[in-house]
């Protein structure tokens, strides 16, 4: 399977995917009489070859092209606020995220922005803010170039607070994309760790969906056949690229975010936290803490753990197998098995359980979780 025929899918919106999909960025704008996007990508990504590519190709067709790209690592409010600044100087008439999940999360918060201008913090989620997004919204396209959030196909955009650094998120339906253009070719030259990280984050968005309290079998469905994909190519995108394991992974990662509709799990809490206190990058974070979250997970749920293994094809299809492979392929793609590997420390123990016990994904765990676990969890992993 190498996509080298474009497919269209759509569910849950408009998917182009397959080898030079991205080309079809320029006659998308132009049928649909859009001539001024905003394109929002991040510092690195607009260095690119194949970035300056798409806005060349776009310039060629008299597109008019502005592009913003001073954003945050974990992208913050003041990031959204001079996005949008950006959009109203020169007018825009739609909005193109270019990039990994932060330059996708900040440019569907500018999508939001654009015609609700109360505090951004105001349509938080998390406090019913979700009510307040009742205005259009402009037209919004996702490229995607790295192979983990799927946040191409998501409603929300995690943004943090300048200076708490606290993650909210921002929610609605209106601010899925039209249309997402999904090209195995940008992926191909991301680098190696960046590759194993943000795999890692798509392997847990997979396993979490699947293991979700909500009964949601359609998502459960695209689960299982997510974590198989990512089995039979993340060890390849990353030592050994193709466009065949590439391909492999952009796709199983749009269906880990598309599965997670059905909510995430107790690694997500985990990791949510190494972000905010430590700016630790969020598939990384996941990736370290998957195989202890999942060992938490296991009683009471060997039959989803039995399917779990299958997809993962292990000769034991118990969970106890699941998480001795969890630890293994961390090792296979030079991801550390312990947090003192990426800073933590014993001091910082308490404070990441405070945020944890916090944090939005673990109430939708199939277990409950406590903060004395999450003490627990970090210790164990430390
Ligand atoms: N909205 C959601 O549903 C959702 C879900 C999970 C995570 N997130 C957010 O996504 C962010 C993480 O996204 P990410 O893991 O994609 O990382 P990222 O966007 O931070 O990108 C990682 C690095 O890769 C570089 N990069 C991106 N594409 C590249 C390419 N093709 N070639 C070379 N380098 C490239 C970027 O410049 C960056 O330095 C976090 O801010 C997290 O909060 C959002
Ligand atoms: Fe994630």
């Amino acid at each position: 399977m190498t996509f080298d025929k474009i497919y269209q899918y759509n569910f849950p919106t408009t998917i182009r995917f397959g080898v030079g999909a991205s080309n079809e960025l320029g006659d998308y704008l132009l049928k649909n009489s859009l001539s001024k996007p905003l394109i929002v990508t991040d510092a690195t990504v607009a260095e690119l070859g194949f970035f300056k590519e798409i806005v060349g190709g776009l310039r060629r067709k008299n597109i008019s092209v502005e592009v913003f790209c001073d954003i945050h690592k974990n992208p913050v409010k003041s990031d959204v606020y001079k996005g949008t600044e950006a959009y109203d100087a020169t007018a825009r008439d739609a909005i193109v995220g270019i990039g990994g999940g932060a330059a996708l999360d900040v440019a569907r918060a500018i999508v939001l922005r654009v015609n609700h201008r109360e505090d951004l913090f105001k349509y938080d989620d998390l406090v019913g803010g979700d009510v307040f997004v009742t205005n259009e919204v402009p037209h919004f396209i996702t490229i995607p170039t790295t192979a983990g959030t799927g946040s191409e196909v998501g409603r929300s955009a995690i943004i943090a607070d300048d200076e708490t650094h606290q993650k909210k998120i921002l929610f609605s339906p209106k601010l899925l994309a039209k249309i997402v253009f999904a090209d195995p070719l940008l992926t191909m030259e991301l680098p190696a760790f960046i590759t194993a990280a943000t795999g890692m984050d798509a392997l847990t968005h997979n396993m979490e969906a699947y293991l979700a309290k909500m009964p949601h079998p359609l998502c459960e469905g695209i689960a299982l056949e997510g974590i198989s994909l990512i089995n039979q190519s993340l060890e390849n995108a990353v030592n050994n690229p193709d466009l065949e394991s590439k391909s492999k992974m952009l796709i199983a990662s749009l269906m880990g975010a598309v599965a997670f509709q059905k909510g995430l799990g107790i690694v997500h809490s985990l990791a949510h936290p190494l972000s905010s206190l430590l700016d630790t990058h969020h598939g990384l974070a996941n990736a370290v803490n998957i195989p202890y979250g999942m060992e938490f997970n296991i009683s009471g749920f060997e039959h989803k753990f039995r399917q779990i293994a299958r997809a993962l094809e292990l000769k034991e299809e118990t969970g106890e197998a699941v998480v001795k492979h969890l630890f293994e392929l961390n090792a296979k793609i030079n991801i550390p098995n312990k947090l003192s590997d990426i800073g933590v420390k014993h001091e910082h123990i308490e404070t990441l359980a405070d945020l944890a016990i916090a944090d939005f994904a673990h109430p939708n765990n199939p277990k409950p979780v406590t903060r004395e676990d999450f003490k627990e969890l970090y210790s164990k992993a430390l």
